[in-house]
């Protein structure tokens, strides 16, 4: 189906109707935010199932139970989402750990009254492009990416849900008040995991020893969090997903981009981005 029959356009950009509704969207407007809550952002592919993973471990000390027994989307959930009013987050003990995909300019105004902690991870854009490809050809209610040039375009123009890669990264560097967003990279997660658990842990303030953090990164390990049934999407209808098509842990490393881009799209990405990202003073991991 094409991008009119399947997404809505909200704020200038796509979102996908059938699970981001007028009244998931008014939800997440209205939605109040606590000093103490946690906000895991990201742009679509850039390793939030990953950090839905972490963050509830460096919380529960390393405990599993939260990541053993909750299902990820329940364990994190994304306030845009249509089924999030049902989960009555307001009744949650403090602190909650939440989820969205949206800029930081389009964040509701109780986020920036409470400035809660955010952790705003970023993933090299080809690789997030290449991750997205995929993803689209496996999830029914996204637009069939049809060729791979085609949705390149699509992707270097925002067309795609959740608007421009380079926008939306954007928005979150320039962010105001930058004490209480803490921004990393899924390169450096791939290239240190223990470390960059350390790094979160400190942010967040949760004192945990050595022991705890080896425990949180092995059970993050790509090839341990593909086992788990709570976080691997395999409790989702085929009709949804088909993990037949592209498993949602379908990689898990970086630099894949080199096996999908032919050279001239490479090179057509790296133009693009250049200009985009002029401006730009912040140094990416991928860079
Ligand atoms: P690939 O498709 O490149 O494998 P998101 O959760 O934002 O949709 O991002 C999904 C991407 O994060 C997928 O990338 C997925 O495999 C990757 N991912 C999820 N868990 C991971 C982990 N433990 N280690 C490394 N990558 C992970």
């Amino acid at each position: 189906m094409t991008e009119e029959e399947l997404y809505t356009v909200y704020k200038g950009v796509y979102v996908v109707s059938s699970v981001h509704t007028p009244e998931s969207l008014k939800y997440f407007e209205e939605f109040v935010f606590r000093p103490d809550d946690i906000i895991i952002v990201t742009y679509p592919k850039s390793g939030t199932i990953w950090m839905k993973e972490i963050v509830p471990l460096i919380m529960s000390g390393g405990d599993p139970a939260p990541v053993d027994t909750i299902l990820n989307w329940n364990r994190v959930p994304w306030l845009e989402l249509q089924q999030t009013a049902s989960l009555k987050l307001e009744q949650r003990p403090s602190p909650r750990l939440l989820t969205t995909h949206f800029q930081y300019n389009m964040m509701p105004p109780s986020f920036f009254e409470v400035k809660p902690k955010v952790i705003y991870v970023m993933r090299n854009p080809k690789d997030v492009f290449t991750s997205s490809f995929h993803h689209h050809g496996a999830a029914s209610v996204l637009v069939d990416p049809g060729p791979q040039t085609q949705f390149l375009h699509k992707f270097l123009d925002g067309k795609v849900m959740f608007g421009s890669w380079f926008d939306h990264v954007k928005s979150w560097l320039n962010a105001e008040d930058e004490d209480h967003i803490m921004h990393i990279s899924y390169e450096e997660m791939i290239m240190d995991l223990k470390g960059s658990v350390c790094h979160m842990a400190q942010f967040l303030q949760k004192s945990l020893d050595d022991e705890a953090i080896e425990k949180i990164a092995d059970r993050c390990l790509f090839k341990n969090m593909k086992k788990n049934n709570m976080s691997n999407y395999s409790t989702a209808l085929r009709e949804l997903l088909d993990q037949t098509k592209s498993e949602f842990l379908r990689k898990g490393i970086a630099g894949d981009w080199k096996n999908q881009l032919t050279p001239a799209e490479a090179a057509h990405f790296d133009a693009v981005y250049k200009d985009k990202m002029k401006d730009v003073k912040y140094t990416f991991a991928w860079d």
